[in-house]
């Protein structure tokens, strides 16, 4: 049998002290959930409430005034030397999917976080402000983010009246966060903020499959969400034949089915359903309506667009065909969007100088940093996803690649005194 090496496994955990307290942070507040036993924090939730008053209580205790504003995002803000200083933003979102997994988001926040921890009080030529963005994922409003959309100052008031699936308003959900939804400017960006970096776990094999801890994102494709709706006549399901239905379900089933054909065929295109509620809902019933979410994506917007347009067509088609009606309802056209140039450059030479060989690459997934590159220089850094396994509670990272992302973040934050980006957000409106 193998004597187990103490010593060895004293030095490892020392080595990655810093690392265990982002992990350990992240798995604790996976804990906070609107669903026991699972990872569900929704947009304003009492969860969220809790999540935020946990991180914000770490970022005082790490030097920064905290604030949280008409949108939910909590902000932290750590002084540069000046009161004027340029500020750096850092962030990511605190929400998550159904049953998520413990660092999608979190992580990016985390990680910003520990980065000041680890400055110890030493100011810099400019301020770093940490964003812990209330609402990335879309779950509660189908309105994916709200957060990062109040911060760049597109957020649509008209959105005020969504509904999440018991009938709140957004206007409400707000108001009852005890905030103020005719505040919203108040979440827009400091005019003095110069730069955007956000941490992120990859969510796919690419790092890992090339052994890499670290990525470098040079740009993020862009998404349509939206929602399918097949209308078509409630019936017994003992009595009507099968030549006389109308069955809103099948037509579903069907469209599904086609999309994931049409899909397959498609490089680098994505397409999913991952949401269906089918009318009135019972198995004795033949459904009457069926509503369908559908999620597509491309770096390439035009193939997007396209395979958008076909996909409709082929709702009313089918729908058609079996004497049903299809309507589609659009909730986010979000375009691809590249980061940066040269902070992206800046940030690849940051985790090369750290002795990490960054792999440059296209995020799939959709990210704050997105939103935020339309206003700001804005740069991702990806950290490797074991089996590349995310939206799920089996979602996790590796003790290492954690200690090399806070390695390379302290030695970006040193080249970006050396290099500050040239313009403010005041001067890019
Ligand atoms: C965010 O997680 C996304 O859907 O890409
Ligand atoms: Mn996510
Ligand atoms: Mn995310």
């Amino acid at each position: 049998m193998d004597t187990p090496n103490l010593n060895s496994g004293q030095h490892m955990s020392e080595r990655f002290a810093r690392a265990n307290v982002v992990i350990e942070r992240c798995r604790r507040l996976a804990l906070v959930s609107d669903i026991q036993g699972e990872t569900t924090r929704t947009f304003l939730s009492p969860a969220m409430r809790m999540c935020m008053h946990a991180v914000q209580s770490w970022m005082e205790a790490a030097g920064m005034s905290v604030t949280t504003d008409a949108a939910g995002n909590l902000r932290g803000l750590y002084p540069g030397r000046t009161s004027d200083a340029p500020r750096l933003l850092i962030g990511s979102h605190l929400d998550t999917v159904p049953n998520a997994g413990a660092f999608d988001g979190v992580l990016g926040v985390m990680l910003g976080l520990a980065l000041i921890e680890s400055l110890n009080q030493e100011r810099l030529s400019f301020a770093i402000e940490l964003i812990g963005f209330s609402e990335e994922e879309g779950v509660r409003f189908k309105l994916p983010f709200i957060g990062s959309r109040a911060l760049v100052g597109r957020f649509d008031p008209s959105l005020l009246s969504s509904e999440d699936s018991t009938g709140i308003s957004l206007k409400l959900a707000i108001e009852a966060f005890g905030l103020d939804p005719d505040k919203l400017g108040n979440a827009i960006l400091h005019a003095n903020s110069v730069a955007y970096l956000e941490f992120h776990i990859e969510q796919g094999i690419v790092l890992e499959s090339r052994d890499l801890s670290l990525g470098v994102v040079d740009g993020v494709a862009g998404q349509t969400r939206g929602e399918m709706r097949f209308l078509g006549h409630a019936n017994h399901a003992g009595t009507t034949p099968m030549s006389l239905r109308r069955d809103a379900m099948s037509a579903a089933a069907q469209w599904i089915c086609e999309l994931e054909q049409r899909a397959s065929s498609k490089k680098d295109l994505m397409a999913t359903v991952g949401r269906i509620q089918a009318f009135p809902g019972a198995g004795n019933v033949i459904a009457g309506e069926v509503l369908a979410s559908l999620d597509i994506r491309h770096p390439d917007d035009g193939i997007r667009r396209e395979f958008v347009n076909e996909t409709i067509a082929s709702a009313d088609s089918i729908a058609m065909r079996r004497g049903l009606k299809s309507n589609w309802k659009m909730q986010l056209e979000q375009p691809a969007v590249r980061m940066d140039a040269r902070l992206t450059e800046l940030t690849s030479c940051a985790i090369a100088k750290s002795g990490i060989a960054p792999l440059r690459m296209i995020s799939g997934a959709g990210h704050d940093a997105m939103i935020v590159a339309e206003r700001l220089p804005a740069a991702m850094i990806f950290v490797r996803s074991p089996g590349g396994i995310s939206h799920h509670p089996d979602e996790t990272v590796r003790e290492e690649d954690i200690e090399n992302a806070l390695t390379a973040g302290l030695v970006f934050l040193k080249e970006l005194q050396g290099h500050p980006p040239i313009s403010t957000a005041e001067n890019r409106t």
